[in-house]
């Protein structure tokens, strides 16, 4: 008897496997954000979708020479496993980098990961357990969401206004939770121009955001990774440097140097590092030796400090683009944050207008965005969209605005006069034409 051949189907109800999966992995889903890459990386679409840093302005002449210099003089090594904390040189740059913002550490206590996302990934699996609760802002970065998902926590969102997470907002959501019986297990926070809310938490509620964490019990991860990319070249002390016993740290050089190495870290209270290094290890043994080397040989040699401000120049254009054009195009009733550092900005459209819904029809008229429900775990978020203006050219975003632009008016014509035009199925203009904007 001849088996039948497998089916690939691709449709999730027709897996064969289902039955078998662990039961954390129905929080497992695709990102909104990754549904969309596909389409919105074509060339015709002006994607302000990803968060792809911009890596033009980097040396990769001399980066090239100096990866082949390490090949050669310590080709043993960096080909080799290493520790599963990482190599210690490059854990004492971190300390200097991390100085920077305030922090004053000891590079024991650094573990290196395979991007921040790995450290996410750690510390949630560290700390929670199936039903334990996880405090983020609203909205929150879409790739802890997936963590904290995978992890079956469940996210309650604190508000957020121009300042950053609110004070007050904060006591509320640890009260409800106490009241209902809930266990919280850590903030998750992104003090530094947020990802995807554009804002910055002002400096006063610093203090005052760890005094309420530490009086209800309640750890700190404060995720990190746009730090050094404020325009006017500010910094604000990090969370850590104020209270380093109750909050991990998560520290990436993917927006300061190249993403495509994957190399972050994570900085713990001591007894934290040796369970991070134990989960570090199950998970994948060492990081990668040989990129772990390029940043450090990177971090001697270059003038790192003078190649974050040329990002962050290049940064600040694209910023003034986008604000510009939003300010121009965008119709009124829409409202949008002013990040004065990172890559995002967060923008609020008039009532009745659904940016989920909106999406395949801005994607025709070829733009693209990233709708706001993806950076909420409760639904929320649908009159938010998350504009990039890391990536594309000054005169992309311009254009990219204008398109998205003219999409919004013709929704809110619709709802102007048809009401709420979320749930209608309404065909957009033609095929997209290649580019020529
Ligand atoms: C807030 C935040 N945390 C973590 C990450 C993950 O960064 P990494 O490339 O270091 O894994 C990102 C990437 O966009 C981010 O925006």
């Amino acid at each position: 008897m001849t088996a039948n051949p497998p089916e690939h189907t691709g449709r999730r109800d027709l897996d064969p496997h289902l039955a078998r999966y662990a039961a954390r992995t129905a929080g497992m889903t695709a990102s909104e954000i990754r549904a969309l890459f596909a389409v919105a990386s074509r060339p015709e679409v002006v994607s302000l979708a990803g968060g792809m840093p911009n890596l033009a302005a980097l040396p990769l002449d001399s980066l090239s020479s100096q990866v082949g210099e390490i090949i050669a003089e310590d080709g043993l090594v960096a080909l080799q496993y290493g520790s599963a904390q990482g190599v210690p040189v490059l854990r004492e740059q971190i300390c200097e980098v991390m100085a920077m913002e305030g922090i004053n550490a000891h590079s024991d206590d650094v573990v290196v990961t395979v991007g921040s996302q790995m450290g996410l990934d750690m510390v949630t699996r560290l700390f929670c357990d199936p039903g334990d609760v996880v405090l983020a802002e609203g909205p929150s970065y879409v790739g802890a969401l997936g963590s904290f998902a995978a992890y079956q926590a469940k996210v309650v969102h604190v508000v957020m206004d121009d300042q950053g997470l609110v004070p007050e907002a904060l006591r509320e959501a640890l009260a409800a939770a106490e009241r209902a019986g809930q266990r919280v297990k850590f903030l998750y926070t992104i003090p530094n121009f947020h990802n995807p809310a554009g804002v910055t938490l002002a400096v006063e509620r610093r203090a005052e955001i760890l005094a309420i964490c530490r009086a209800h019990g309640v750890l700190v991860v404060e995720d990190n990774p746009y730090g050094l990319l404020g325009f006017d070249g500010q910094t604000y002390p990090a969370l850590r440097s104020l209270d380093p016993d109750n909050v991990v740290y998560l520290g990436s050089f993917s927006k300061t140097f190249a993403s495509g190495l994957r190399v972050g870290w994570v900085l713990a209270p001591h007894a934290v590092r040796e369970k991070l290094v134990l989960a570090a290890e199950s998970a994948t043994l060492c990081p990668p030796s040989l990129n772990q080397m390029i940043v450090s040989r990177y971090l001697a040699t270059h003038d790192w400090k003078g190649q974050i401000k040329t990002f962050r120049e290049n940064y600040r254009e694209r910023r003034d683009a986008m604000l510009s054009a939003l300010e121009q195009h965008l119709p009124s009733g829409c409202s949008w944050t002013n990040p004065d550092g990172g890559f995002y900005v967060w923008v609020t459209v008039p009532e009745g207008v659904d940016t989920k819904a909106m999406l395949p029809r801005a994607v025709t008229a070829r733009v693209a965005y990233a709708s706001g429900t993806g950076f909420y775990a409760d639904g929320f978020g649908s009159r938010q969209m998350r504009l990039s203006y890391c990536y594309p050219t000054p005169e992309r975003i311009k254009e990219g605005v204008r398109r998205l632009a003219a999409v919004l008016e013709s929704e809110m014509d619709l709802v102007r006069t048809f009401g709420n035009v979320s749930m209608r199925a309404i065909p957009g203009p033609e095929t997209p034409s290649p580019d020529t904007a």
